[in-house]
């Protein structure tokens, strides 16, 4: 008999861990989640957050969003990637980022009814942590993940109490490895990967210095620094990164591989902050430094039977982009649903592997892309002779060549501004953050191909209800005339249909279909005089379908199915949707434990 009985058991209080915690709280699920640490983020590690990620936040409840609004850097700060010297030096160039351009910002608008922000880790991970807790979470820290069995009925995992140095139990239905980029669970399960851990060597310096006079008039969340060396390992560049504005950082500044690992002493510290900073004189007050590497490895599967693996355990990559807690957050999105779905009896367990079938190409995107980030930086090296050396007399002539009234400095500086325009793929790739598209089970084709990207898919995104998309946001209004986005009518752990007026037999089919399946199914009638109008028309112009069609929305937002028009047999065809959604299928192996009871 084991020590702990739980029906998910969470191994990790991440981003990845507890955000997956607090949506099964949410949706009712009993769990416990485990960190072999006693406390949660210790250092800012990440921060920026992307309008997909807030969008998860929003779902699990306005004052968990609003918390996150309270405690961040906005958008507006989060301004420009400056380029330079050193922040005290020339300034080399500047670009837009995270939605700074107005044309940008129009289409973050557009696009999502939250804004990104920059939360530092050690604010976002304490308020998931405490959504969980306050839900009904069980959490243990000090708890140290061993190893763990599987049966038919669920699984076994052996945890060391860190207090007493014994072993403990714990009995599961499910066990989710949430444990970061050296994950044991994933290591235990063998799962395939692909790619490599440590191909660049970084280091993180944090301290407190008020650098107001060298920032507050350029307002950016990454200031990148070009200096001899800076091209070795880390993350393309040296970095001084905003904590807190402007008196808290956090330095990045890469060493060589190939060598071990430097000791990062005050005394060294010191040096590489006044180095990047410009100012030898400048006094910190040093939080901490460590040393981490880059990595370039993803998971291709992330599911054993009844153990999943999720967050760094599955994605491992260097910062660029912003990606790795955002796509830890969304990793647990699509997870938690379908465990609550399939706990409830709702779902039968070949819901279970579309996770995998839908998170693995995410992870293989976003590790290649972070990857490919840092390579971006070679342009602008290049432009400014840079490239491979660390002869400081050349580099420094080469630097200056570039202010000449020649041919070549025109040619040099044209490269420079192409360079540093091409690294909107890191900064201002809103696409990669929001157009991600599952093709799975879980999206029941309504036989329309899926829509060609009209725009560069990594830049921007692209709406569409095409099954397996992501809905469109788009404000409608309740009859006080406030104004709600069409992702607040759907998700909170619930399947929800949006149709028109002339689609109102919808709502009973959902009923019947309800009933039958045993599960709750919302309808909304978007119309004049109904509960939601759609002033704008700007649901009617995203929506794609007609008014009488539907639009079946997964509780991770997600397209589920969709009818183009209202169908003779609603009810049969709702039906039909949805059994295979949640691999019921009639005769098939995906049914519930009931129905193949
Ligand atoms: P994470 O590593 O955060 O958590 C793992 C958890 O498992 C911890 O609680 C740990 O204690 C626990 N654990 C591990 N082994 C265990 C065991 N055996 N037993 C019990 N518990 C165990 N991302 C982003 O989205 N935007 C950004 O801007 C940045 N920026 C950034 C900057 C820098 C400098 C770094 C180093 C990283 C980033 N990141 C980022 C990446 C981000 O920090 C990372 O992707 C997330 O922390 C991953 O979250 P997870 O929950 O998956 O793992």
């Amino acid at each position: 008999m084991a020590d702990i009985i739980t029906d998910v058991l969470i191994i990790g209080t991440g981003p990845a861990g507890s955000a997956t915690a607090a949506l099964l709280s949410s949706y009712g699920v009993e769990n416990m989640v485990v960190n072999r640490y006693r406390w949660l983020a210790n250092t800012p590690r990440a921060h920026i957050t992307n309008q997909r990620t807030m969008e998860v936040l929003r779902d699990l409840g306005p004052e968990v969003e609003a918390e996150a609004y309270m405690h961040c850097t906005e958008q507006d700060l989060m301004g420009e990637n400056v380029f330079c010297e050193s922040l005290a030096g020339e300034e080399l160039g500047r670009m837009k980022s995270w939605g700074s351009h107005p044309l940008s910002r129009a289409e973050h608008h557009l696009s999502s009814p939250t804004m990104m922000n920059d939360l530092p880790q050690t604010l976002m991970e304490p308020l998931l942590f405490k959504t969980a807790c306050s839900r009904g979470t069980q959490a243990r820290m000090s708890t140290e993940y061993k190893s763990h069995v599987q049966d038919a009925d669920g699984v076994t995992t052996t945890c060391l109490d860190r207090l007493t140095g014994k072993d403990i139990t714990i009995r599961s239905k499910y066990l989710i490895g949430a444990d970061g980029g050296n994950s044991k669970v994933a290591e235990d399960l063998g799962l395939p990967f692909e790619g490599k851990m440590g191909v660049g060597g970084s280091m993180n310096i944090m301290f407190r210095a008020d650098l107001s006079k060298y920032v507050a008039h350029r307002p950016s969340v990454l200031y990148w620094v070009m200096q001899p060396g800076a091209d070795v390992g880390g993350i393309g560049m040296g970095l001084v990164r905003m904590v807190r504005p402007w008196n808290e950082w956090l330095i990045v500044w890469g060493y060589d591989i190939n060598q071990p690992a430097p000791e990062v002493t005050p005394e060294i510290a010191t040096g590489v902050a006044r180095q990047l900073v410009g100012d030898p004189d400048l006094e910190i007050e040093l939080l901490s430094a460590n040393t981490w590497t880059v990595n370039n490895m993803f998971a291709t599967h992330m599911q054993k039977d009844r153990v999943f693996i999720m967050g760094d355990a599955a994605h491992r990559h260097p910062p660029s982009n912003g990606l790795g807690s955002n796509t830890s957050i969304q990793d647990g999105f699509n997870l938690a649903w379908k465990l609550a779905a399939v706990l409830r009896g709702e779902a039968g367990p070949a819901l279970l592997d579309t996770y995998s079938q839908e998170r693995a190409p995410i992870a293989r995107q976003i590790v290649t892309r972070a990857n490919q980030s840092i390579a971006e930086f070679g342009p602008i090296f290049e432009a400014l002779g840079m490239d491979g050396g660390t002869d400081i007399e050349k580099i420094q002539a080469s630097m200056d060549a570039r202010c000449d009234a020649t041919h070549a400095a025109e040619k040099q500086r044209e490269a420079l501004r192409k360079a540093f325009a091409f690294k909107k793929y890191e900064f201002d790739a809103h696409g990669v953050e929001m157009n991600q598209r599952y093709s799975s089970a879980a999206a029941v084709t309504d036989g329309q191909p899926e829509p060609a990207f009209t725009k560069d898919k990594e830049l921007h995104y692209q709406p569409t209800t095409w099954p397996g998309a992501r809905l469109p946001h788009a404000w409608v209004y309740d009859q006080a005339g406030k104004r709600h986005s069409t992702l607040d009518l759907t998700g909170k752990g619930r399947f929800t249909i949006l149709t028109g007026i002339s689609g109102e037999r919808w709502t009973k089919a959902a009923e019947t279909v309800g009933k039958a399946l045993g599960l709750t199914i919302v309808v909304h009638v978007i119309g004049p005089r109904r509960t939601w109008v759609d002033h704008h028309g700007d649901w009617a112009t995203s929506r794609e379908i007609e008014e009488s069609g539907c639009v079946l929305v997964r509780p991770d937002h997600h397209v589920a199915w969709r009818a183009m028009t209202l169908p003779d047999d609603p009810a049969g065809e709702l039906m039909r949707a949805l059994r295979s959604v949640l691999g019921r299928e009639p005769g098939g192996v995906a049914q519930t434990q009931e129905e193949v009871a």
